[in-house]
């Protein structure tokens, strides 16, 4: 089963707009169901509207939840919200969050306070930049370590990542990672992984791919690029070419 999230951050503006856009998801989501799990990640002001409104095809979850639930943080929501209102995931550490300064700590204050809701939490990781010399890696490596010694050992298998290589996002983005890349990438977070868990561990961890995924490298990245989702930002915005981007991801099935 592919794991397809689509990351709506900041969009759209008007909670009605939200419903038409996800009532069109949904009617594509229910024609793939068999292969692909679709996830919608939308602003905290449309969600429960969302979640009232549409009621098959797709799940829904946050863009990010508070480290902790003390009241005292003007201007977010915390996991309780988030589960009061029926999301059932919730993206955590995403680049665009980690550029306002969370820390790494935050980022596993979150996603412990997503699981003890039973929330599953996706965990954003990758790096800004790539060098000559791989130092990249030792800073995946380490948001990788952060989340996986830090959260209680019962609890790791519900962890989904995503591998979303920084300089590869959104519509500034350096360029596409390739496919060769991702998988790489993806191998080596297994090994991170395997070396402080088992490798049972590692292997069954759900890894998606994200950073400007689209209709045409969505294929590749699910049957070359190692991962067994992806996490769509600026497509998913656009119900027509997330549907042909489901097409295209259920042949690989
Ligand atoms: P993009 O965004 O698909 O628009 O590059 C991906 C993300 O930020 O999750």
């Amino acid at each position: 089963m592919i794991l397809l999230v689509g990351n709506w951050k900041m969009a759209p503006n008007k909670s009605t707009e939200a419903i038409n856009l996800a009532k069109k998801i949904s009617l594509s989501a229910k024609t793939y169901k068999k292969s692909i799990n679709t996830v919608i990640c939308a602003p905290y002001i449309h969600l429960p509207f969302l979640i009232k409104n549409i009621k098959t095809g797709i799940s829904f979850g946050g863009q990010n939840t508070a480290s902790s639930e003390d009241v005292a943080q003007t201007g977010f929501i915390n996991s309780s919200m988030l589960k009061s209102y029926g999301a059932t995931y919730c993206i955590v550490g995403h680049s665009e969050v980690r550029a306002h300064g969370e820390t790494d700590e935050q980022i596993l204050a979150s996603t412990v306070s997503l699981l003890q809701k039973n929330i599953i939490p996706i965990v954003c990781v990758g790096e800004k930049e790539r060098d000559g010399h791989g130092w990249y890696l030792s800073s995946v490596k380490e948001q990788v370590e952060k989340i996986f010694l830090g959260v209680p050992k019962n609890q790791i298998k519900k962890i989904v990542l995503a591998y979303e290589p920084v300089w590869a996002i959104g519509k500034n983005a350096a360029r596409e990672a390739t496919v060769a890349e991702s998988r790489e990438m993806i191998m080596f977070i297994r090994k991170v992984i395997a070396d402080i868990t088992d490798e049972k561990t590692a292997k069954n961890t759900n890894i998606l791919y994200g950073g400007s995924v689209n209709e045409q490298n969505a294929f590749n990245f699910i049957s070359e690029g190692g991962a067994q989702g992806l996490l769509v930002g600026r497509v998913s915005l656009d119900a027509k070419r997330f549907s042909s981007l489901m097409k295209s991801i259920s042949l690989s099935q």
